[in-house]
């Protein structure tokens, strides 16, 4: 059962991978078609971005399939991560996450969005150069510690402030990757060591604090506690900790590079961030945060830049028996990947697939196996309702009352930070005051 045919994982196919991406898939799909193979340092990868091979990925029974190459976020997220979990763990531990991101209850968090994102503008002066990520990370990890931990004490607010960007942080450096570097003499292991202890203290008594006390509030923590599986018993102390930081690392960043890239396509596209601010004032002329949220040409401006960018450009799993996917018959030990890159910029999808065309969203609606920037099946994401609904809420309360300029005025690149592709450098930009 040979995998199909595809580029030679050597170390400079594993290089032209990590350094650019889109360049791989592209060149691997022209010269071998989809799904094409490779043989990677994690084992054999088989890839595709056509439809009916990413519904064969998403529909199969997810009892076959389990985590791909994630030991390395292990020491970050600990071992009961709904991230690093499978089969029967996964699917309990992904019952007790679900209900907190439900759509409707995100309505209740859109006010404490719409104020992070004033928080943090209000630190611009005019005339001031910033980058778009920079700020997009502040107001996401605002958004994380208001309605999934919960902090309201200043003290552990900027303690779990300065430390949980540095555990993320460190969480991409050569010891997660190399194991052998794991000793106390390598200074990077030894500070993620102090790093994480101190922040497992913090959410340690953050923990302890909610469960002695009768005054539970409506964040994602709160209601993790107080979740039940099916027996009645509840996750304990180190469970709710690895859900907490799993939600983080893949929640934070993700929402950041999704704004940014939303603020610079807008600005990139000046006739179309017009066409935006009119229907806002049309449609939520106060601002109200949840008024922003129902703005459909809001909503096709982010998804477009989800489609043309997917912040994960492939999604792999690895089979834990033997199957026939995508027609082929593969070996239990195999990862197969969807890859939204592909998808996303297929012709026969979207009309001019390269360019930024936010109107497309509102013409036609895309099926889960043509447009998946969350994911899919068994594993899709649980944040997906609500770092759609927190994007709309930050990028139209912002838009709404500052002015911008784009200083980055090119076709910017993507950059990879851990797992997931950002703008390169960032997305400079000007602040111009008040609209
Ligand atoms: C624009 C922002 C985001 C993007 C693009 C994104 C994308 C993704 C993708 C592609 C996956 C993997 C899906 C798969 O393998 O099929 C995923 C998983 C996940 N995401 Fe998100 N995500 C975002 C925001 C969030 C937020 C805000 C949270 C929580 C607050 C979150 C929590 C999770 C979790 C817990 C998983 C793991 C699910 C599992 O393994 O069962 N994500 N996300």
């Amino acid at each position: 059962m040979p995998i199909p045919k595809g580029p030679r994982f050597g170390l400079g196919t594993t290089l032209s991978y990590i350094r650019n991406p889109y360049g791989f898939f592209e060149r691997s799909v022209r010269r071998y078609g989809q799904p094409f193979g490779c043989h990677t340092m994690g084992g054999p990868l088989v890839l595709s971005g056509r439809p009916e091979d990413v519904r064969d990925i998403f529909r199969a029974d997810p009892m076959i399939f389990e985590p791909w190459n994630t030991d390395v976020l292990k020491p970050v997220l600990g071992s009961n991560s709904v991230i690093l979990t499978s089969g029967t763990q996964h699917r309990e531990y992904r019952k007790l996450l679900i209900p907190p991101f439900h759509g409707q209850r995100m309505r209740s968090y859109a006010q404490r969005m719409a104020t992070a994102a004033h928080d943090c503008a209000s630190k611009w002066h005019e005339g001031e150069d910033f980058r778009a990520y920079n700020f997009t990370q502040s107001v996401s990890l605002e958004v994380i510690l208001d309605t999934v931990f919960g902090v309201t004490d200043p003290v552990v607010r900027s303690g779990l402030k300065a430390l949980l960007p540095e555990l993320l942080n460190l969480g991409n450096g050569l010891p997660m990757f190399l194991k052998f570097l794991r000793l106390p003499v390598v200074p990077s292991w030894r500070r993620f060591i102090a790093v994480r202890k101190q922040t497992d203290e913090l959410i340690g008594q953050l923990i302890r604090d909610r469960t002695s006390s009768d005054d539970r509030g409506d964040d994602i923590l709160s209601m993790l506690l107080e979740a039940e599986y099916d027996d009645g018993s509840r996750m304990d102390e180190s469970e709710v900790r690895d859900q907490l930081l799993s939600i983080l690392s893949a929640g934070h960043e993700t929402t950041a590079i999704a704004m940014a890239w939303t603020l610079y396509w807008l600005h990139r596209h000046p006739e179309k961030l017009n066409r935006l601010l009119e229907d806002i004032s049309e449609q939520a002329p106060t601002g109200d945060p949840e008024a922003l949220t129902q703005i459909p040409y809001l909503d096709a401006v982010v998804n477009e830049s989800l489609r043309i960018h997917p912040v994960l450009p492939d999604l792999a799993r690895k089979l834990c028996q033997d199957a026939e996917l995508m027609g082929c018959k593969l070996k239990a030990g195999t990862a197969v990947g969807a890859v939204a890159f592909l998808t996303h910029r297929d012709p026969e999808i979207y009309e001019d697939p390269d360019e930024w065309i936010p109107e497309r969203f509102l013409d036609r609606k895309f099926s889960p196996f043509e447009f998946y920037p969350f994911g899919g099946g068994n594993r899709r994401c649980i944040g997906a309702a609500f770092a759609s609904f927190e994007a709309k809420v930050v990028l139209g309360t912002v838009l709404r009352a500052y002015r911008f300029e784009l200083l980055d005025n090119r076709p910017l690149s993507v950059e990879r930070r851990h797992i997931t592709l950002m703008p390169r450098g960032g997305v400079r930009m000007r602040y111009h005051g008040h609209r």
